[in-house]
């Protein structure tokens, strides 16, 4: 959802904190593009001084060139993904208090901002917007003051706590005042908040990549905690100014540089390109000089592991699907059930969980309310979650008991590319991992199916090399359909779902992902001349009956006219007979093939979009961490 960023340098006032900020704004760009805004404070301003802009961040870069901003000593600033308000000038953020001296940005939803909204205007305050936002700045406003009536001098890390435990819903809010123009505070409630730590200066932001341009070492802000950062103390209580101490401490394993489109044209397309690596990050370290899996990082005991009975996977979009992947590989090599489910359904059901189920949440961001909601209600109730996450910092790892990284480096572009594919690793690691400990797989076979796994990034660099020319002419061929359907089986099924959830949110394409054997219990009436549709077809080795079912499934929608696209193994020479056209996959065991066959559907979302003339990087309405519900 939204980006924040914050900056606390030394009391020189200069550019430094709206480059920041800019820069900052530049590298959380992602996380919402509705409006952009800045706040700055310097010693003798009379007000903050604030410009925002809705639109892109560049129409705010526009502005600050044409009317240069003044030099400040602090400042933060916002990229808004619109929850509350429509995205316009007024609603963008920073807001300000009634007496201008103070400005806040926020991320979340406060839900009482009606009453205490309400509350305020009965004692006078005037309000220039529809959003909560400005209501947390004109209630910070005033208790700035009271804390200034009260004590005598200001204290806005105080007021800031007392106006945190006034609202409900989510939050993470930063402010300065120009009273303060040495600190920048911020105060967070279910949505992220991570501080970078410099040289005489600090840093603020909703994720790393805000500051990771600046500094490596961060620092993670705890559920319910403020924070109040100067140019040379960072400082840390929970929302009663009671002092925390064990603020977990990190280094940022990724340059700013990953975060760079590195003469690419887009973040998608350089993402897509980095499938092959974040297969093999995730993967590095991983074992021991035996070949047998090692994961140190996941604290839990391999007694526990050895208790567990069931896995429940919870995740949302391409996570949910990477968990539908898992479940086919964890359940045959582990021999445990698998389920897997939409957090946001799991979040509302009653599950039947024990000591002995294991809760896997699967999330790039890390910051996904609906799946943080699901592991909360997991834990709940007794149940051990383990976290797959790409992002360090963030809150689903931090709540849950363990977590396995995935290495794929920052996740720019919205539509998610190489994370998926690193998801899919990092649970086929844990199911190796369980076979191990529960001795449903011999060693050798383990070992077998690792060495398969290593050489799955040259096999998706494959794919990349020979398919992209096919995929091209193809998206071009299909370019004014209206509608596709998308049908996989066995492990093939989540992948028909994921291409065609990229189709859909980039290309803005009309598509439906099924199982290839519903086709005849109603897809198939969908079907007609021209329309594209686009079929994973599993190995014709070893599992024959599966590939011939869906060869016939192919066969069924031709003959009602359909364009038919194939995902196939090199070699097939039965597909040839019914597909217009084959994107080919190398050869590879069945259940590591997700690996390979995601990434032309990958590219062929990317194409369509691109030849429509679509910012692929920024597709309509979406944002790439979903921090409300
Ligand atoms: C699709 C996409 C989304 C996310 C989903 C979960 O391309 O990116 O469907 O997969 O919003 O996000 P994370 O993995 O951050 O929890």
């Amino acid at each position: 959802m939204c980006g924040i960023v914050g900056y606390a340098g030394t009391v020189t006032a200069c550019g430094k904190p709206l480059e920041v900020c800019l820069q900052g704004l530049g590298r959380l760009e992602y996380r919402g593009y509705d409006s952009a805004g800045v706040a700055l404070a310097a010693p003798g301003m009379a007000k903050v001084a604030v410009r925002k802009k809705a639109g892109r961040l560049a129409n705010l870069e526009e502005d600050v060139d044409r009317r240069p901003m003044p030099e400040a000593t602090v400042g933060i600033g916002h990229t808004r993904w619109a929850t509350n308000g429509e995205p316009n000038d007024v609603n963008a953020h920073p807001h300000v208090s009634e007496d201008g001296k103070i400005a806040i940005i926020h991320n979340g939803i406060i839900e009482n901002a009606g009453v205490l909204r309400a509350r305020l205007v009965e004692e006078g305050y005037t309000f220039a917007s529809s959003t909560d936002t400005e209501v947390a700045a004109k209630l910070l406003g005033k208790m700035a003051n009271v804390v200034i009536e009260q004590t005598g001098k200001p204290d806005l890390f105080e007021a800031l706590r007392r106006v945190a435990r006034m609202l409900n819903g989510a939050f993470t809010i930063l402010a300065v005042d120009v009273r303060q123009p040495d600190i920048v505070v911020g105060a967070r409630h279910d949505s992220p908040l991570v501080v970078g730590l410099g040289e005489g200066e600090n840093f603020l932001g909703s994720d790393v990549a805000s500051f990771v341009a600046y500094t490596k070492d961060a620092m993670e802000v705890g559920q319910d905690q403020a924070v109040c950062i100067s140019g040379n103390r960072v400082a840390v209580t929970d929302f009663d100014g009671n002092e925390i101490t064990d603020s977990k401490r990190f280094t940022v394993d990724w340059d700013a540089s990953a975060a760079e489109k590195g003469g690419w044209d887009s973040f998608m397309e350089k993402e897509i390109h980095e499938d092959p690596t974040a297969v093999n990050d995730t993967l590095l370290g991983r074992f021991n000089q035996a070949g047998d899996i090692v994961l140190d990082e996941v604290r839990i005991e391999p007694d526990v592991f050895r208790s567990i009975d069931k896995i429940i996977v919870v995740a949302c979009g391409t996570a949910s699907y990477a968990g539908m992947v898992a479940k086919y590989a964890i359940e045959h090599w582990v021999r445990i059930p698998v389920e897997v489910e939409l957090a946001h359904e799991f979040r509302y059901r009653d599950p039947i969980l024990t000591p002995r189920t294991l809760v896997v949440a699967i999330s790039q961001s890390g910051e996904t309310m609906d799946t943080l909601m699901a592991l909360r209600h997991a834990r709940e109730q007794g149940s051990r979650v383990l976290a797959i996450c790409n992002t360090q910092g963030s809150t689903i790892p931090r709540e849950s008991d363990a977590v396995l990284y995935t290495h794929a480096g920052p996740e720019i572009a919205v539509a998610s590319t190489k994370a998926f594919v690193a998801q899919i690793v990092a649970a086929y690691l844990l199911g190796l991992y369980l076979a191990q400990v529960k001795n449903t797989l011999f060693a050798d076979e383990i070992h077998q199916i690792v060495a398969q796994l290593k050489a799955m990034p040259a096999k998706i660099q494959r794919v990349l090399d020979t398919q992209a020319g096919t995929v091209e002419a193809t998206a071009k061929r299909l370019l004014d359909a209206h509608s596709f359907l998308f049908l996989g089986r066995h492990v093939g099924y989540p992948v028909a779902m994921e291409g065609a959830l990229k189709l859909k949110e980039i290309a803005y394409t009309f598509t439906e992902g099924f199982a290839a054997g519903e086709l005849k219990h109603g897809p198939i009436a969908l079907v007609e001349a021209g329309e594209p549709v686009v079929v994973i077809v599993p190995s014709a080795r070893g599992r024959d009956t599966l590939h011939n079912k869906v060869i016939s499934g192919i066969e069924e929608v031709k003959a009602r006219g359909a364009y038919t696209v194939a995902v196939a193994e090199e070699g097939d020479s039965d597909v040839g007979k019914y597909a217009d056209v084959v994107f080919w996959r190398p050869e590879c065991p069945t259940l590591l093939s997700p690996l390979v066959d995601v990434v032309p559907l990958q590219l062929l979302a990317l194409d369509m979009a691109r030849l429509k003339g679509y910012d692929v990087d920024k597709p309509r309405n979406l944002a790439k961490s979903v921090t409300v519900e």
